[in-house]
């Protein structure tokens, strides 16, 4: 099947087809090897990326900014404090005005519906590098990782621990749905995903020989997993609901002993960062021999970069 993603906008991984992912994870395997044998081959040149940030990052702005500029194109960082997006000017005018200048458009924000309307007033390809509901770019980094230790994705049973209706936990339910990998949610029921979002994974699961289960069962829950994944008890915009969530989430905790009643010596440990070591996860764990973070965090770039160069060029 021949794949064509160019001129679309990546909101989330919902959009896709798992022929689609499966092309945007070969295209960034291989963009990891030709960077590393600085082959890069100036894709964006003459091209202008807009990344608007309403919220902080490390990752997905480097991964952005340094992924675009060393294919040769010119980066742009808009803070939602130095724009008039959010205090004068409404997203329709901004993304009217942006589509008008620039190549593409990243949005890191709050609301889902932003940056699907970014997506539609611009009339130019849209990347959401994180709202509330979802984190579609940081699955495609875990998905890389997955495939670099295990050398395959389809069969592997993927546990995510914690705020289970958060917007990477759900980006991971929706990916594994796709590419016929288990997803199990494991937390507390006060923060399960919306059965709305779990039944259309499971839909999307049956088609593709794979299984989704919510639980707060720890020991059910982790027999057999062969990545273990967690995210902060609070994200960005939640920093109120902090002594709530360690209330409910410290049962939770991804230590050594969690890790065993997976009961496969070679299960590893994921975290999309930042990570707050001592709370969702522990030092020991983190810093252990089955933690590829450095790795998937790396792999943001490549993964970023495949999407970019699918829909730019
Ligand atoms: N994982 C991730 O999105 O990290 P940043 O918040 O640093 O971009
Ligand atoms: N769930 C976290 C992810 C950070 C990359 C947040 O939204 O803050």
């Amino acid at each position: 099947m021949k794949i064509r993603l160019t001129d679309r906008s990546f909101l989330k991984l919902l959009d896709f087809s798992p022929e689609e992912i499966r092309y945007l994870l070969d295209l960034a395997h291989c963009l990891k090897e030709e960077k590393r044998q600085g082959k890069t081959k100036n894709r964006f040149k003459g091209k202008s990326l807009a990344m608007i940030f309403e919220k902080r990052s490390t990752r997905t702005r480097c991964a952005f900014e340094t992924a675009f500029a060393e294919e040769g194109g010119h980066p742009v960082f808009l803070s939602t404090d130095d724009i008039q997006l959010g205090a004068k000017e409404s997203v329709e005018d901004t993304a009217r005005v942006l589509g008008r200048m620039f190549d593409a458009i990243q949005f890191r924000g709050f609301r889902q519906d932003h940056v699907e309307l970014l997506a539609s007033a611009s009339g130019v390809p849209v990347y959401n590098g994180l709202t509330d509901e979802f984190h579609p770019t940081q699955i495609l980094a875990d998905f890389m990782t997955m495939e670099e230790v295990f050398g395959r994705l389809k069969g592997l049973k993927v546990v995510f621990v914690g705020d289970t209706r958060n917007n990477v936990a759900k980006s991971m339910m929706i990916g594994c749905s796709k590419m016929g990998v288990d997803f199990t949610a494991l937390g507390p029921q006060e923060l399960a995903p919306d059965s709305e979002i779990v039944e259309l994974c499971r839909k999307e699961a049956e088609k593709n020989g794979c299984r989704i289960c919510v639980t707060d069962n720890i020991d059910e829950a982790l027999n057999g997993a062969d990545v273990v994944y967690t995210d902060v008890w609070a994200s960005m915009g939640e920093e109120s609901e902090s002594a709530a969530r360690e209330k409910l989430l410290s049962p939770f905790q991804v230590n050594d002993e969690l890790m065993e009643k997976t009961g496969k010596t070679e299960s590893i440990f994921l975290h999309c960062l930042p990570a707050v070591k001592g709370k969702e996860v522990t030092e020991s764990v983190i810093e252990g021999p089955r933690s590829y973070v450095w790795d998937e965090a790396e792999n943001r770039k490549h993964t970023i970069k495949a999407v970019m160069v699918a829909t730019l060029t």
